[in-house]
Order: C-alpha cells, then structure tokens, then sequence
C-alpha cells in the first residue's frame, strides 16, 4: 500500500487530536498514536495512566486495542504525537512488540511533537530482527 505525504500528515493530526484524550495526571506528558488500517479507516489511542503507574496503559497499545476490538486487524502507518515533548518520542519496547503483531516491517512510523520535524522510520527499523513475527496470528 502507497501512503502519500498528506496521508501521514492527516494520521499525525488525528494523533495530536489524541493526544487531547490523553489521561496522565502523573506525568503530565500527553501521547496520542493514529493507525492507518488498510481499508483507509484512522484508529487512535491516547496514553491512559493508572496511581499504580505499572498499569498505565501507552497511546499506541490504547490505539491496537481499540482497532482490534472493532474488528480491524493490520494496519498500514502509524503516527505518534508528543505535542508537549521538545523532542521526537519513539514507542517504548512493549508497544514495539505489541505493534508489530498487526503490521509488516516496512509499515512506516512518524512521530514527533509538530509534524514539521518528524522522525520518519518503519517498524522494522524500531524492531529488527523480529524471528517470531512470522508467529503472528493471521
Ligand atoms: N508513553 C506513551 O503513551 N507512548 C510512548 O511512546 C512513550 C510513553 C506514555 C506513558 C506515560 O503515560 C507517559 O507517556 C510518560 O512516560
């Protein structure tokens, strides 16, 4: 699937509309993450946090698990916002492994704080040499 420039820069807005949704009173750093499923549909997340800090819950697992309990299963891109961050948050190594259970290597990634320096990569570069992913349910 070809996404084009404007594409990603509308997944990254729905992201930063996320990050509005963002429930993190103890950090007080807001994430939103936007999937591109395949059939064009934007699914988002916003990082919701817990008083046991080990519940809280990352923007883009909030995103996988909203998608996947709607019925969506494999997305093509992803976008991260941390408008509150003066520099690029990339996902944490849980929400890699997560992630990469619904989409192949070369799904591209954005984030970043303002689409104008954004960190453009792919999930396979944030997650090489993934021997299990081939274990992925289908
Ligand atoms: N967080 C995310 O939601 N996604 C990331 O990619 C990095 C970190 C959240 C977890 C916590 O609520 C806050 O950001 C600070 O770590």
């Amino acid at each position: 699937m070809n996404i084009t420039e404007e594409q990603m820069k509308k997944l990254f807005e729905a992201a930063v509309g996320a990050s509005g949704k963002s429930y993190s009173p103890y950090s007080h750093f807001p994430v939103g993450a936007a999937l591109l499923m395949t059939d064009g549909t934007i699914v988002t997340g916003a990082n919701i946090e817990n008083r046991s800090f080990g519940l809280t819950n990352c923007a883009e697992r909030s995103a996988v698990f909203t998608a996947v309990s709607a019925g969506w299963r494999t997305f093509s891109a992803l976008a991260i916002a941390t408008p509150e961050s003066d520099y690029p948050v990339g996902p944490c190594g849980a929400c890699r492994q997560v992630l990469t259970e619904f989409a192949c290597a070369e799904t591209p990634v954005i984030f970043g704080p303002k689409y104008e320096n954004i960190v453009s990569t792919t999930l396979g570069a944030l997650y090489p040499y993934d021997s299990l992913h081939e274990l992925a349910g289908k």
